[in-house]
């Protein structure tokens, strides 16, 4: 049996050239020994509430229908979910998990004399699949404080390549910073020619600052924008694999040939029941989970621990040394948290769980914090 633990011993050279989600490269964080039983994972940004009930209820139902490939409901389930969105069906692609839209589009839009150009530190999935499994080129501008990227560098990076995909996480994994809203304006009517603005929209539903603004909007002005989004994380299902890209009807067909395939109907049935009572599920799930955030901040802030100010399902907590110490020490006390992510090197990243999971990752980050 492959466990969380014994995964990690796969190694990634022979996963090079598929884009993997964020589970895969928490396993980074080679969690090693014999772990407690009781083991809380903060380690890969999931939502520890995971489906709606009505998302179980409904992949119970469609279960013992499985033997079917049931095609002739994704035309409606298309429907359904660029409605959600105010997009038309022909602005979105589906996928497993926003991985593979992500992975399409770098397919789709990079070449030899195309890079990838981005922030440094980054989700790793685009850049570790543009660089090494496609062999493109990739620009890193690296993140200064307050971890907002600049714009300009990025065009002007984007102008002397002679076009290219800007990636940017909105908000950023690791450094849960977004880029504010007029910066993505500028961007967006800057935009060199031949260059795409790829928006990975992973942890949008958690911001909490008017600074944020979804680029949704600019796909429905038929920008060149490509924007992913994911039922991953706000809503809890990241074994399931759901997630779709939302673009020009033209961009969509040029990625829609790098898409594996239609998602698992079991998974279809629990998207659809969470968009049908989404309006009630996402206020609630964001207003606790900026309620936990929030906490943790003060908790940090009343011992002087510096952090950058999270709008993420997580946060960069500066722990003012190497943070590979704690990343090792504390699952030893049962607790795991973010693998690293150079060149921050001294800020440890940890998922925002439940009440109870935080009040263990408090106390055992201050054990190893005062040791
Ligand atoms: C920023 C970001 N984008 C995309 C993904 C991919 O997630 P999924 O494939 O589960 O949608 C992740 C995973 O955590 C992520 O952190």
């Amino acid at each position: 049996m492959l466990t969380r633990r014994g995964f990690a011993g796969v190694g990634f050279a022979a996963l090079a050239g598929r884009m993997l989600p964020e589970a895969a490269y928490a396993q980074r964080a080679a969690i090693q020994g014999k772990l407690p039983a009781d083991m809380v994972w903060l380690n890969a940004n999931e939502n520890p509430d995971g489906p709606p009930r009505s998302s179980i209820e409904a992949m119970t139902k469609v279960l013992p229908e499985g033997g079917r490939y049931h095609y002739q409901e994704f035309r409606d389930f298309y429907e359904t979910l660029a409605r959600s969105e105010d997009l038309a069906p022909e602005q979105i692609l589906v996928g497993a998990g926003s991985s593979e839209v992500l992975h399409a589009a770098i397919d789709a839009f990079t070449s030899p004399t195309c890079p990838l150009i981005t922030v440094a530190p980054t989700y790793e999935g685009p850049v570790e699949l543009a660089r090494r499994g496609l062999g493109r080129n990739v620009v890193q501008v690296t993140l200064e404080p307050p971890y907002v990227p600049d714009v300009k560098k990025l065009v002007a990076e984007a102008d002397k390549a002679g076009g290219g995909v800007i990636y940017l996480c909105n908000p950023n994994n690791p450094t849960s910073s977004v880029t504010p809203k007029k910066d993505l304006a500028w961007m967006v009517d800057n935009l060199p020619p031949k260059t795409m603005l790829l928006i990975d929209e992973a942890y949008s539903h958690f911001a909490d600052t008017p600074d944020f603004e979804s680029a949704l909007g600019y796909v429905r002005q038929g920008k060149n924008v490509v924007v992913t989004r994911t039922f991953s994380k706000i809503y809890g299902m990241a074994g399931l694999r759901a997630g779709f890209g939302c673009a020009s009807p033209e961009l969509i067909a040029r990625m829609a040939p790098f898409r594996n395939n239609v998602i698992s109907i079991v998974t279809e049935r629990a998207v659809l029941a969470a968009l049908a009572e989404s309006k009630i599920l996402i206020p609630e799930r964001r207003a606790k989970f900026i309620r936990v955030r929030r906490e943790l901040c003060d908790w940090l802030r009343d011992r002087a621990v510096p952090y950058i100010e999270p709008q993420g399902n997580f946060m960069m907590i500066d722990v003012g040394r190497d943070a590979r110490e704690f990343i090792s020490a504390m699952p030893l006390k049962g607790v795991a948290v973010g693998r690293p992510f150079p060149p921050l090197n001294n800020f440890l990243r940890v998922t925002i769980g439940t009440d109870s999971d935080m009040a263990k990752f408090r106390e055992v980050f201050w054990s190893v914090y005062k040791s």
